[in-house]
């Protein structure tokens, strides 16, 4: 049976068996979904302001644009891609949450045995966690319906990176052609054969009614992590509706709960069903972020322990400000100016024992400007000084904005009003 818990102070002692239960395990398996990038201005999908309740034109409903049947019409294919344009434009510029680097702080730790997430935002990657290529069972995260920033052929299923001609074509409604088939074709006119068919490029995830991929891959991952026997299970940020993610949890949550570890679901609101109340042992009703910020508060030192900040050292470009080699060459006897005047005791290691968690965290902010910098060009639409003050969620900005040009209009407003 779930037992519900509350930061209010209220739920103490098992608020401290769930802090426990996380800072002892060793393999740690997160499942998330589209609530824990929330707070980084991503909407999700079924809460009052998600994006399937966006307010849309009649011909066009949010959901609709998550569903392969969307391809059966030239209308809702353009606007599909719009949208995701725009939702790739706004992902770009969402910064990763407290929650995304909890992340980051279990896989330092080495007690992150796996992230599996139905987000195709991607934010995993800014906080340094390896995206899922193939083979995924080598990635510390795996998109189960995958990335928006890649696409896809539809005929020959290569996948490319965006660039900024492509951002543009999308953004108007237009599919690209694919660079790999093109080339194919022009290489064999030239060589005087007949043209062959040059497929379109699509956003790269995965929409209902259609498979999965890598569906073989994921599959393969998920039976190594039961393999290697998880000893805790966290859910956050979903309302555990999609039947293959449903499955997941129920089969992670069984190998958990043979090795006595918990399985701790942190969701903003109630499950609407019972059907996971044998399955999740602790609910606790919050945010992810205060969750995090919980946890931070009740076990600091589990987020600033050396092993963190070694393999900060170790895993991203931290510059060590001591010249090992210099200091080997120097005879033992002989001492510089410098070293006469210290202390004899020999124990200085200013990098590693000094690398403030401040460095660290400017250190992490380095790196994720530099991931963002090939991929993420500027966007094609601008919004207004005037609607930023509006403090509009940008996606309802985008989806609204997408509708008014499947109605036929070709000029983008971003006026409140289409809200
Ligand atoms: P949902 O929109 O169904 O659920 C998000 C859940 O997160 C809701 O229960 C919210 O109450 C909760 N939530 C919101 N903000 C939160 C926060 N800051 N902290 C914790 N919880 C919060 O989204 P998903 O369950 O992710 O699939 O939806 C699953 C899939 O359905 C999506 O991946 C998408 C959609 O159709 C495809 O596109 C294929």
């Amino acid at each position: 049976m779930t037992v519900k818990l509350q930061l209010d102070g209220k739920s103490t002692k098992h608020l401290s068996t769930v802090t426990d239960a996380i800072v002892r395990a060793k393999k740690i398996l997160f499942l998330s979904g589209a609530g824990i990038s929330c707070s980084a201005g991503i909407p999700d999908f079924r809460s009052m302001n998600g994006l399937y309740n966006t307010p849309t034109s009649d011909r066009i409903k949010g959901k609709d644009l998550f569903d392969v049947s969307l391809f059966n019409n030239a209308a809702t294919t353009a606007a599909f891609y719009q949208f995701m344009a725009l939702l790739r434009t706004s992902t770009c510029d969402a910064r990763p949450t407290p929650t995304h680097r909890f992340l980051r702080t279990l896989k330092d730790r080495g007690s992150l045995l796996r992230a599996y997430t139905q987000n195709i935002d991607g934010l995993e990657a800014r906080v340094g966690l390896n995206l899922a290529t193939l083979p995924l069972a080598k990635s510390d995260t795996v998109q189960l319906h995958g990335d928006i920033h890649k696409l896809k052929c539809f005929l020959c299923s290569e996948t490319f990176e965006y660039n900024p001609s492509f951002q543009t074509m999308l953004s108007t409604g237009e599919a690209p052609d694919c660079p790999s088939c093109a080339d194919k074709c022009a290489m064999r006119i030239a060589a005087g054969r007949r043209p062959v068919a040059i497929g379109t490029l699509r956003p790269d995830i995965v929409l209902y009614g259609e498979q999965h991929p890598a569906g073989d891959s994921i599959a393969e991952a998920c039976a190594m992590d039961l393999k290697k026997r998880p000893d805790c299970l966290i859910i956050a940020g979903t309302t555990l509706k999609v039947p293959g993610f449903k499955k997941l949890v129920k089969d992670f949550a069984k190998s958990v709960h043979e090795r006595n570890g918990l399985v701790i679901f942190v969701n903003l609101t109630e499950l609407t069903s019972t059907e996971f109340s044998s399955t999740i042992d602790f609910h606790v009703h919050c945010g992810s972020d205060e969750f995090v910020d919980h946890l931070k508060s009740a076990r600091p030192t589990f987020f600033t322990k050396q092993t963190t900040l070694d393999s900060a050292l170790r895993s991203k470009k931290v510059v060590n400000p001591i010249p090992k080699i210099a200091a080997k060459k120097q005879p033992m006897t002989l001492k510089t100016e410098r070293q006469s005047q210290e202390s004899p005791t020999k124990k200085r290691c200013p990098a590693r024992r000094t690398l403030s968690e401040q460095t660290l965290q400017s250190n992490i902010k380095l790196e994720e400007i530099e991931i963002k910098k090939p991929g993420f060009e500027s966007t094609v639409q601008e919004i207004s000084p005037d609607e930023n003050k509006e403090n509009l969620n940008p996606l309802k900005r985008c989806l609204s904005a997408v509708v008014a040009d499947a109605n036929g209009r070709r000029t983008r407003s971003w006026t409140p009003e289409l809200c």
